[in-house]
């Protein structure tokens, strides 16, 4: 079995949290891009998609799904996504493919979170993965020094060899050296440093449900 085998395995079974005629939150990554596939099998099914980042709602378009704003779509009952790292209590970093903000936001619009992932982004302290910090770009080194004091080694985000720019228009710095023992602590104090969209912590709002994909199977964690 590989890796995408298992992120397939994932993504299949988070269609059983997917109801009936409902608006459905969508993620952004390569765990998601199978359930978008999935989606498009049960498209009849499916109102609608609240999106979060440009590349999922050109895959869902392409699928024959329809891409609603959130200022649109009203409440609606489940998003799922996927993880860079995810702890037994649900906690999570997410935003490696760089759309942490609007994940962010479309996670905490939605009833339920369910996170899909492959095995490997099971931790048991986050960390090692590097924290993504979307910030606005004029505040970048000032954050940068305000995260040093919290004991990070953040580094300015590149992409092709140029600053990376996020569907937002700002920059990313990924900070590494974080042991993160505390995630609701430090998403709340990286929260309060101004000039900061989002970070990747996502442990106030963590997942509701994971689906976690091993050969033997995908086990259900509940908080
Ligand atoms: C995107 O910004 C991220 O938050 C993704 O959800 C996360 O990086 C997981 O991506 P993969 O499914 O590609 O590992």
């Amino acid at each position: 079995m590989t890796q995408d085998d298992l992120k397939r395995a994932a993504a299949q079974a988070a269609i059983a949290y997917v109801p009936d005629d409902a608006i459905v939150g969508v993620g952004t990554g390569s765990t998601v891009n199978f359930f978008i596939a999935e989606l498009a099998k049960i498209k009849s099914r499916v109102k609608a998609a609240v999106s979060s980042s440009e590349a999922s709602s050109k895959l869902l378009k392409e699928a024959g799904i329809d891409v609603l704003s959130l200022n649109d779509a009203g409440p609606f009952a489940v998003y799922v996504d996927g993880a860079d790292e995810i702890t037994p209590h649900l906690a999570m970093i997410k935003g490696g493919g760089g759309a942490l903000t609007r994940e962010k936001i479309v996670a905490a619009a939605a009833d339920q979170f369910v996170c899909i992932a492959d095995a490997s982004k099971v931790v048991d302290v986050l960390g090692t993965f590097p924290l993504p910090v979307e910030v606005i770009p004029m505040a970048r080194s000032y954050v940068a020094r305000e995260l040093v004091k919290l004991g990070g080694h953040p580094e300015w985000r590149m992409k092709d060899g140029k600053p990376n720019v996020t569907d937002n228009g700002n920059a990313i710095l990924d900070v590494r050296g974080m042991t993160i023992t505390d995630p609701v602590g430090l998403e709340t104090a990286i929260n309060q440093i101004a000039g900061v969209v989002a970070n990747g912590l996502f442990a106030r709002r963590g997942a509701d449900v994971a689906l976690i994909a091993r050969r033997e199977g995908v086990a259900t964690l509940k908080r």
